[in-house]
Parts: structure tokens; C-alpha cells; sequence
């Protein structure tokens, strides 16, 4: 007998624009996944608002990023596409997780740290909660696995410490999950500082490549990238971070090997290599742009996705918030009748 497939869910906050970085960090492992698993796929809209957001801009937003899932490839028939805020099942797992975490482990998170640095004019209590919400989000679908870049693995350490510490207590309510982090081109880096991750709310546009971007844009934005001294195109990620993220960059997007294209590209000028890494971007970017904005314009379908998905995602997540309800003792509402 097979065994069934097992769950997998990830998302990606609905804030800034897409990016290059979530695409070769998310999304393309994503659409890869989609065939062996079964795989829930989210509009992290709830974890948005822990920054201050315009209300249109967001709702806007939100429909922009849906259309760029199915755009890269994500088929709705085959996973569940949801937004996070049509399940309330989040937040009423979240509430019941809160109470098992402790404040020391939401004080040691890198990106609690980072973020109430770059917004010390609101360090609310939903940042701080952060991590415990995306623990929620991924214990309600028994997700075996969750796919995520290098940055979110301290997440995933948490969510597996508060599943294990709640099995502890009440038996066994949750799925332990594994993190999936992509061997290569986990991380991504800034065209502009390239010692830091691409990401897409840095304040400087030319640090990241939006999926959206137009080829001119992207043309432009390679031809910029800050590179370091020398004129040989080698991969040294200490020397030469610089060269060596494109040099990543375009061995993802061209499946060939870093070595080959160091042979290919070592003499001959960083500007010749720059115009190649925006050129196989262009290449890989074109076709998906030209399907997002058949899907963007068509509302009812987008429409219908996200009623399809809440649907399917309240099914599972409601039996798990059922489970732990139950298990810490509140009066089951099935009981009642
Ligand atoms: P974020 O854009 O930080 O909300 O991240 C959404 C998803 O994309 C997460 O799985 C991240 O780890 C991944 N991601 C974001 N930026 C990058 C990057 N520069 N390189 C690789 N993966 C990334
Ligand atoms: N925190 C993730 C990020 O910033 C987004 C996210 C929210 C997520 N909930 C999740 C990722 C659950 C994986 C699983 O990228």
C-alpha cells in the first residue's frame, strides 16, 4: 500500500512586490513540490499588518500576488490557494500557542530584532507575536514539510519547539514539520549591497528585481549592480560577493553549472557578464509577466480561487483547532446539541 502524500504548506507576506528572491527562494521550489505533495499555498495578508498599510494598496495587492502564484506556475486545482485572513482558524490557534511560548524565545528571533530596528516607531505586539501566528499557520494543515528560505529557518526551530512542547502535555495534537530549504540560491542577495538578502521592502529599488519589473528595468538594474574590484568573473563569495550572486543568479536561471560559467565568462569584462545575467532574467521573467496580466484582469476568477480556497484550507485547519481545543479542555460546541 503507498503511503498518502504528505502535507506541505508556505506563504509569503503580502507586502512590497514579488521579488526575483522569492521566486528561486520560494515559488520555483513551490511549483516543483506541487506534483508530490499535497500542498497548501497562502497569502500571509494577516502577518502584512504588524506594519502600517495602506488599506487599498493592500487589498490591491493582495489580488496582485495571487495572480503571480497561478502566473509561476502554482495550479489552483492541484494545491490549495488561500488567503491567510479568509481562515480564522489562524488566529485561534495563534491565541492558544501564545500561551505556550515564552517571551525569552520571541526576544531571541533575528527577525523581531531586525524589524523593530527598522520600524522603532512601532514596535507593536503583532510583531513580537509574529513567529507564534506562522506557527499557526503551519501546525493547522499537518504539514510535514515547509518550504522557506534560509532566513525563516529560526521560525520553523520555534514552530518545532511549541509542537513538541503542546504533544508534550496534551498528546499528540501536532505534526512535527520539517523545513525545506533549497540547497542552492537560498539566499539571494541585494544588487546593492551584496552582503545583504535581496528583499522586497528595501527602501532602494535598484537592490531587488521585481517579477514585475519591465526588461528595460531589469537591463538596467543588472548594468548597476554593484560588483567588486578586479575584472575576473569567479565565484568567491568572501572577495567577490558581488560577482558571485550574479554568478548564482544566473546559474539558476540558465541550469548550467557555476564552473562551466566561469569558463564562459571569466575574461571579457563584468559588463558583458552583467548584460547576460539580465538578459536569461528577461528570458525567464517574460512569459510569466505576459500570464499574470491575463489572470490579473480576469476578477471573477480570482474571485472564485480565493472562495475555492478558503473553503478547502477552513476544512483542514478547523479539525485541528477542533483537536486542540478539545485537548486544553474548552467545551467542545459539538457537545452542546
Ligand atoms: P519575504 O519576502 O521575506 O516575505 O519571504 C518570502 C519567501 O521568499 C520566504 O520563503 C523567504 O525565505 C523567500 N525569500 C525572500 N527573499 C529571498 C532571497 N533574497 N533569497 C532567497 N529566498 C528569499
Ligand atoms: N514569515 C514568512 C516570511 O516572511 C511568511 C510566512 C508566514 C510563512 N507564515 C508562513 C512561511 C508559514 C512559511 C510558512 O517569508
Amino acid at each position: 500500500m503507498t503511503s498518502p502524500p504528505k502535507n506541505i504548506l508556505s506563504g509569503i507576506q503580502t507586502s512590497g512586490h514579488l521579488i526575483l528572491g522569492n521566486y528561486i527562494g520560494a515559488l520555483s521550489h513551490w511549483v516543483r513540490m506541487q506534483d508530490e505533495y499535497n500542498c497548501y499555498f497562502m497569502l500571509a495578508d494577516l502577518h502584512t499588518l504588524t506594519v502600517t498599510q495602506d488599506p487599498k494598496a493592500l487589498r490591491e495587492r493582495c489580488y496582485d500576488f495571487l495572480a503571480l502564484y497561478v502566473a509561476c506556475g502554482i495550479d489552483p486545482e492541484k494545491n490549495v490557494l488561500f488567503a491567510q485572513s479568509h481562515v480564522p482558524a489562524h488566529t485561534q490557534l495563534a491565541w492558544a500557542l501564545c500561551c505556550f511560548t515564552q517571551l525569552g524565545e520571541l526576544n531571541r528571533m533575528t527577525q523581531f530584532k531586525d524589524k523593530s530596528q527598522r520600524h522603532a516607531a512601532n514596535i507593536n505586539a503583532g510583531l513580537f507575536n509574529y513567529p507564534v501566528l506562522m506557527a499557526a499557520d503551519i501546525l493547522l494543515y499537518d504539514a510535514h514539510l515547509v518550504p522557506v528560505g534560509e532566513d525563516q529557518r529560526q521560525h520553523l526551530e520555534l514552530t518545532r519547539d511549541l509542537a513538541t512542547r503542546v504533544n508534550h502535555y496534551h498528546g499528540d495534537i501536532f505534526v512535527i514539520p520539517e523545513p525545506y530549504i533549497p540547497p542552492s540560491g537560498a539566499r539571494i542577495m541585494s544588487l546593492q549591497e551584496p552582503t545583504k538578502k535581496m528583499s522586497k521592502s528595501d527602501a532602494n529599488e535598484q537592490s531587488y528585481i521585481a517579477l514585475l519589473d519591465t526588461s528595460d528595468v531589469i537591463l538596467k538594474k543588472f548594468k548597476r549592480a554593484v560588483t567588486d574590484s578586479g575584472s575576473e568573473v569567479y565565484y568567491d563569495a568572501v572577495e567577490k560577493p558581488g560577482i558571485s550572486n550574479l554568478l548564482t543568479l544566473l546559474s539558476i536561471m540558465t541550469n548550467s553549472s557555476i564552473s562551466a560559467l566561469e569558463e564562459e565568462y571569466r575574461t571579457g569584462g563584468y559588463g558583458r557578464f552583467k548584460t547576460a545575467v539580465g538578459e536569461a532574467v528577461i528570458e525567464h521573467l517574460v512569459p510569466i509577466q505576459q500570464r499574470y496580466h491575463e489572470i490579473r484582469e480576469d476578477a471573477g476568477y480570482l474571485t472564485r480561487l480565493l472562495q475555492q480556497g478558503a473553503q478547502k484550507a477552513s476544512e483542514q485547519a478547523d479539525t485541528v483547532v477542533k483537536r486542540m481545543y478539545n485537548a486544553l479542555g474548552l467545551i467542545p460546541q459539538s457537545s452542546l446539541s
